[in-house]
C-alpha cells in the first residue's frame, strides 16, 4: 500500500527542524497478536513542550486501521491527514488512548510489525513505528515504554526488563526513555542459547540468543562475541550495560544486517548464526563485528540518540568506528585497516564519485531509508578517526567521557558532538566540520623537493563538484608521513602533518640524502592520493615500508599500474610486479593474512574507476581479461613456491575462527586459486572432497567453477546443504560471481527460476541479483542483458519491499563511467523503472537521483 497522494514526494530539510510540539512521559502498549488482525492498544501521556512554537497535535500513522481513540477517557474523532492524524487536544497534559488493527502476515516490506517463518518481529528504524500505532515517530521524542504482549506463542519479548508473564501473555518495562525507532517486539516458537555476564560494578545480566529450532548449534560464537564486546566497552570506553537482560533474536527475513533495539537486538540470521561447517572465516569476523556494533549502540545511539535523522552519522559513524577498534583489538590492527580501506574505496569512494554523493550529514532527503549509506556509516567512521588523530588519544577519550556525561539521555546533534571536543581541547573545529557538510572525496596531490639536506613535501587538495555542491572549501587533513633512506631504513618515523590550506608545504631537515616518502600512512584520511611515483619506488616501499598499510598500498599501486598498461596498451604482465609479489609470498616472517591481501588484485570496479580517473572509458570485458591474464601469469611465475605455501598454511588443528587460523587459511586459499589455474582443478577437488569447514569447502568450489570443473561439486553442494538457507545463499551467489562474464546473466536468470529462489527473502534476492550486480564484466555485458534482468526484478520487488529495491538500485550508480552504448542501455532501464505505476517513494528517489 502506498500514500494515496499523487503529488511529488516531499523533500525534508535539516534547516526546517522544529522541536516537537508535545513531549511524552510514558507509553503503555498492549499487543494481541494475530497474523492478519493484530490489535495494538496504546496509552500515551502527552504534555505540551514549553519550547514549542505551535500547539498543533499530529501523530504519524501508516497502514493502520483506527478502531477507537480517546483523550482523557472521552471518545474523540481525529482527522486523518496524509501520513497520520490530527486532533484537538487540551492545553494541559492529557492521556491519549487508541486501538488500531494491523496485519503483520501481509507485511512484505519488513518494516513495522511483520512475520518471518511464523515468528512475529518488528523493525522500526527509521520510521517504522508509525506502522504499529499512531505516534510522534521522531527520534527527539523519548519515552518510557511498558509493553504487554498477548499470544499463545511460547516466547514473547520486548525491550527492557521482564515484569511478569503467564499463560498467553508477557509484560516488559524499559526504564530508559527511548525514541520509538528503538522499540521492538518478538513472538515465536524460539529456543534460547542462554548465558550470563557480570558487569564491572557487579551487576548480573542475563544474556540470550533466540533462534528457530534447529539453529541452536549456531549460537555459541555470537554469545562469545557479545561477552567480549561487553568487556571491551567497559575497558576501553568505561561503558557498562544498564538492564537486567540483553536479548538477541535471529530473523531470516530482514532488510539490513541488524538492529540495536534497546535490550532486544534483532539480527538478520546471516549476521549472527555461525558454525565452522556452515560459515566462512569472513562470516565469523563479520558476525563478531556486527554483534559488537549493535551492542555498542547501547551507549552510542540509545543512551545518547539522534535529534533528527540528518544526524544519523552521530550514532552510526561513531559506532562503526568503535566496532573497528574492537575488531582491531580482537584480531590484527593492520589487517582490519587494510580490509576497511578496501571496502571504503569499493563502496564509499564509488558513492562519493557518482550521482548519489551526499555529505556525511545530509541536508535534505525524501526517504531517510535511502541514507543508510557507506558515506554515513563508513566515511562517518573515518571522520571519528581523523578527529582522534587531530586531538590525540588522551583528549579523544576525555572528550568521549564528557560526551557521555553531558548528553546521556539526550537526542543530540553533530554540533553537540563537536562541542565536547572543542571544550576538552580548546580547538576550533569549524574547519573540521566541513568534513560533515561537504560531499565528495578530496584529491591530494604531492610534489617533492630536496636541497641542502631539506626535504619538502608540497600538498594540494581539491574536491570535485558533487550534486548540488559546486564549491568546496579546503578541509583539515591529517597526513601521516614517514621517510625512508635508500637502504630501506626509516630516517623519519611517522609524523602527522596537519594540512589546512588548499596548498601547503612541510619541510624535514637534517637529511643526508633525498629520502623515499611513505605518505598517508595507515590511510590517515579518506582522500585519493595522487602521486606520480614510479614502479621502482612502489617496489621499494612494498619491500621496506615499516607501515603495514602503506606496504600493502605500494603493492596495490604496483598491481594497478601494471593492469592499466595491460588494459590500455595490451602490455604483458609486469615482471617487476610479479617478482615483488613473489618476494612477499615467500617471506614467512610476514603475517599470512597480510600476504594474502597483497596477493589479491584490485577489483574490476576499482580498475574501472582508476581508468576513469586517468581520462579513459573503461571496457569491463578488457578489465576482466587483464585480471585473468595477470592471475595466470602469477600462477606460472610463482609455480615453484605455491605448493609449498599451500601445504604449509593448511591448518591441521581443530578449526578455530580466530585471526591466526583464518589468516593462514586465507593465504592457503589464495595459493589454491592460483594453483587451480595450472593443475586443471586437481588440488581444488582434493580440498573440496576433504573439507570439514565452509571456508575450505567454498573456496575449493569457487576454484573448481573457475577451472570449468565445478558441475559435479555444485550439484553435490546443493544436496549436502539444501536444508540450510544461509549456505544455499552462498550457493546462489557463488555460481553467479564465478560464472564466465558472458554467462553470468543467464546463470542468474536460471537461478531466479530455481525452486529455492524467492524474492520475499532479502538475503536470497541479494545472493542472486546482488551477486550479478557485483560482477562487473557480467553485469555490464554489452547487449544489456544484465541491466534488463536486474531492472525486471527490481520492478517486481518494489511493490513488496521498497527498501531493499531502492538499496539495490545503486548497482546503476556508476553508469556515467561507461561508453555511450552502455549508458543508453542503462538509461532505458532506469526510465523503465521510473515509469512503473505506483513506484515506491524509496525507489523513485534513488532512480531519479541516479538518472539526473
Ligand atoms: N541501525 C542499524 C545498525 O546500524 C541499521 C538498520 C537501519 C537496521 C535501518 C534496520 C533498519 O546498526
Ligand atoms: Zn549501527
Amino acid at each position: 500500500m502506498k500514500d494515496a497522494s499523487p503529488t511529488a514526494p516531499q523533500k525534508i530539510y535539516l534547516s526546517d527542524y522544529q522541536v516537537p510540539n508535545y513531549l511524552i512521559d510514558e507509553v503503555h502498549l498492549t499487543f494481541q497478536l494475530a497474523p492478519e488482525a493484530t490489535r495494538v492498544r496504546s496509552r500515551i501521556t502527552f504534555r505540551p513542550n514549553p519550547d514549542a512554537t505551535s500547539a498543533d497535535f499530529f501523530l504519524y500513522g501508516e497502514q493502520l486501521t483506527l478502531i477507537s481513540a480517546q483523550i482523557d477517557g472521552a471518545p474523540v474523532t481525529p482527522t486523518h491527514v496524509n501520513g497520520g492524524l490530527t486532533c484537538d487536544v487540551p492545553s494541559a497534559p492529557f492521556v491519549w488512548e487508541a486501538e488500531v488493527e494491523i496485519s503483520p502476515a501481509t507485511n512484505t516490506a519488513l518494516e513495522g510489525l511483520y512475520m518471518s517463518n511464523g515468528m512475529y518481529c518488528t523493525q522500526c528504524e527509521a520510521e517504522g513505528f508509525r506502522k504499529i500505532t499512531y505516534y510522534p515517530d521522531r527520534p527527539d521524542v523519548m519515552a518510557v515504554f511498558t509493553v504487554r504482549i498477548e499470544s499463545d506463542l511460547p516466547v514473547l519479548l520486548s525491550n527492557g526488563n521482564p515484569v511478569t508473564s503467564g499463560d498467553g501473555f508477557a509484560e516488559w518495562h524499559d526504564p530508559w526513555p527511548k525514541p520509538a525507532y528503538l522499540f521492538a517486539l518478538v513472538g515465536g516458537d524460539l529456543i534460547a542459547h542462554p548465558d550470563r555476564f557480570t558487569t564491572k560494578s557487579g551487576k548480573d545480566v542475563e544474556l540470550n540468543i533466540y533462534v528457530r529450532p534447529g539453529d541452536e548449534g549456531k549460537c555459541a560464537f555470537g554469545m562469545e562475541a557479545l561477552k567480549k564486546s561487553m568487556t571491551w566497552d567497559e575497558e576501553v570506553y568505561g561503558r557498562e550495560y544498564d538492564l537486567d537482560i540483553f536479548n538477541i533474536v535471529a530473523v531470516d527475513d530482514f532488510n539490513m544486517g541488524a538492529m540495536e533495539n534497546k535490550g532486544l537486538n534483532i539480527f538478520n540470521s546471516s549476521c549472527v548464526l555461525a558454525s565452522p561447517e556452515t560459515s566462512t572465516d569472513m562470516n565469523f569476523e563479520r558476525i563478531e563485528a556486527i554483534i559488537a556494533h549493535e551492542y555498542f549502540h547501547n551507549w552510542t545511539g540509545n543512551r545518547i540518540t539522534c535529534r533528527d535523522w540528518f544526524q544519523l552519522c552521530l550514532k552510526e559513524g561513531l559506532t562503526v568506528y568503535r566496532d573497528a577498534q574492537f575488531t582491531a583489538d580482537m584480531r590484527s590492527e593492520p589487517v582490519k585497516r587494510i580490509e576497511d580501506v578496501i571496502a571504503l574505496r569499493a563502496r564509499q569512494f564509488r558513492e562519493d564519485n557518482g550521482p548519489l554523493a551526499h555529505p556525511v550529514r545530509p541536508d535534505s532527503f525524501v526517504e531517510i531509508n535511502n541514507f543508510y549509506t557507506a558515506t554515513v556509516y563508513e566515511k562517518g567512521a573515518e571522520l571519528i578517526g581523523i578527529l582522534k588523530t587531530l586531538v590525540g588519544d588522551a583528549d579523544y577519550y576525555k572528550a568521549l567521557d564528557l560526551y557521555f556525561d553531558r548528553h546521556d539521555g539526550d537526542a543530540a546533534t553533530i554540533e553537540d558532538w563537536l562541542q565536547v571536543f572543542e571544550d576538552v581541547t580548546g580547538r576550533d573545529l569549524s574547519q573540521f566540520k566541513r568534513w560533515y557538510e561537504q560531499a565528495g572525496t578530496p584529491r591530494l596531490s604531492v610534489d617533492e623537493a630536496f636541497a641542502d639536506g631539506t626535504y619538502t613535501l608540497t600538498f594540494s587538495q581539491s574536491t570535485p563538484a558533487t550534486p548540488g555542491q559546486d564549491h568546496k572549501d579546503p578541509r583539515v587533513i591529517p597526513i601521516a608521513v614517514g621517510l625512508l633512506g635508500a637502504d630501506g631504513n626509516e630516517v623519519v618515523p611517522t609524523t602527522v602533518l596537519e594540512m589546512t590550506e588548499a596548498t601547503q608545504s612541510f619541510a624535514f631537515d637534517g637529511l643526508s640524502a633525498k629520502p623515499v616518502p611513505s605518505i598517508l600512512r595507515g590511510f590517515s584520511a579518506p582522500v585519493i592520493l595522487e602521486r606520480d611515483s614510479d614502479n621502482a619506488e612502489r617496489a621499494f616501499l612494498l619491500a621496506h615500508d615499516t607501515d603495514p598499510f602503506n606496504k600493502w598500498e605500494a603493492g596495490r599501486a604496483l598491481a594497478r599500474a601494471g593492469l592499466v598498461e595491460m588494459v590500455l596498451n595490451n602490455a604483458a604482465p609486469d615482471g617487476d610486479y610479479l617478482d615483488a609479489v613473489l618476494q612477499v609470498l615467500r617471506n614467512d616472517d610476514l603475517d599470512p593474512a597480510f600476504r594474502a591481501l597483497t596477493l589479491a588484485l584490485p577489483s574490476q570496479d576499482d580498475l574501472a574507476q582508476t581508468l576513469v580517473d586517468l581520462g579513459h572509458t573503461p571496457d569491463p570485458t578488457a578489465i576482466y581479461q587483464a585480471l585473468e591474464t595477470l592471475k595466470m601469469a602469477m600462477a606460472t611465475h610463482m609455480q615453484d613456491v605455491l605448493p609449498r605455501i599451500y601445504a604449509q598454511y593448511q591448518v591441521n588443528e581443530a578449526y578455530q575462527p580466530d585471526a591466526e587460523q583464518s589468516g593462514a587459511r586465507s593465504l592457503a586459499n589464495a595459493a589454491l586459486a592460483l594453483i587451480s589455474r595450472t593443475d586443471g582443478g586437481a588440488a581444488a577437488q582434493a580440498q573440496y572432497d576433504s573439507a570439514d569447514n565452509m571456508t575450505q569447502q567454498l573456496a575449493a568450489l569457487g576454484c573448481l567453477i573457475m577451472a570449468g570443473k565445478g558441475d559435479a561439486a555444485t550439484a553435490e553442494f546443493y544436496d549436502q546443504w539444501k536444508e540450510d538457507r544461509l549456505v544455499i545463499d552462498k550457493w546462489f551467489a557463488l555460481q553467479i560471481s564465478h560464472a564466465a562474464p558472458e554467462r553470468a546473466a543467464e546463470v542468474a536468470a536460471d537461478l531466479t527460476q530455481h525452486v529455492d529462489f524467492t524474492m520475499k527473502n532479502p538475503n536470497r534476492f541479494r545472493a542472486t541479483l546482488g551477486a550479478l550486480a557485483m560482477s562487473p564484466a557480467g553485469f555490464h555485458r554489452a547487449d544489456g542483458a544484465g541491466y534488463a534482468l536486474l531492472a525486471d526484478w527490481l520492478i517486481q520487488l518494489d511493490p513488496l519491499n521498497p527498501q531493499t529495491t531502492a538499496r539495490m538500485c545503486s548497482a546503476f550508480e556508476t553508469w556515467k563511467r561507461y561508453d555511450s552504448d552502455r549508458q543508453a542501455l542503462i538509461a532505458a532501464q532506469l526510465d523503465r523503472i521510473l515509469a512503473t505505476p505506483d513506484l515506491s517513494r524509496d525507489t523513485t528517489e534513488m532512480v531519479s537521483r541516479i538518472r539526473a
